[in-house]
């Protein structure tokens, strides 16, 4: 979806931003670092967010941001609500992370996820992982203007599978980063 089909002009202007912000600096897994940093920073109800890449059957954190490190660094396809994502190849939106039976726990004061895939074609490269601490912090607005940012991150996140084998090794290699702040 291009800015012009987003209604609400905050989300719009946001996603010129966001573009300036993918091509303005190293590519690959540092721009997937400055899109989660900027969408915590800019957007209140957007209390961690990370972006997970998709190897064979496994997705991998890719980059982060939020005040705290989560233990899923590496979530396998059939598990949790990122694994459902890209199952589906579809949007998944969590109102009360306390009411499904899907969800994996990473923070306790979590209420909300949404869990945006980041699709080239028929294909799932990864994915945004949103966690937020009202119940029901997400809706349509959220889904289209996360949907819209995931077509943005498609170049990156092929850059970052491009690259030698070791960066998804889960913290070793140094890319599984966030600020921790
Ligand atoms: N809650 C996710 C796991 C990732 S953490 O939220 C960072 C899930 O259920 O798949």
């Amino acid at each position: 979806m291009s800015p012009e089909n987003i209604p609400e002009p905050r989300y719009r202007e946001a996603l010129r931003e966001a573009a300036r912000i993918i091509s303005q600096g190293p590519p690959g897994a540092p721009a997937l670092e400055r899109i989660c940093s900027w969408l915590r920073r800019g957007f209140s109800h957007y209390s961690w967010v990370g972006i997970y890449l998709l190897e064979g059957r496994e997705l991998f954190l890719a980059a982060w941001d939020g005040e705290q490190a989560t233990e899923h660094t590496r979530i396998p396809l059939d598990r949790g609500i990122c694994g459902m994502a890209a199952r589906e190849r579809r949007t998944v939106t969590v109102d009360d992370v306390r009411s499904s039976s899907d969800y994996l726990a990473c923070f306790l004061d979590t209420r909300s996820e949404i869990v945006v895939p980041i699709r080239e074609g028929g294909e799932v490269l990864g994915e945004i992982d949103i966690d937020g601490k009202a119940v029901a912090a997400y809706d349509a607005s959220d889904r289209r203007f996360l949907e819209a940012i995931a077509v943005q991150l498609i170049p990156p996140a092929r850059a970052v599978l491009a690259a030698p084998p070791g960066r998804g090794s889960g913290g070793a290699s140094g890319s599984v980063r966030g600020s921790g702040t």
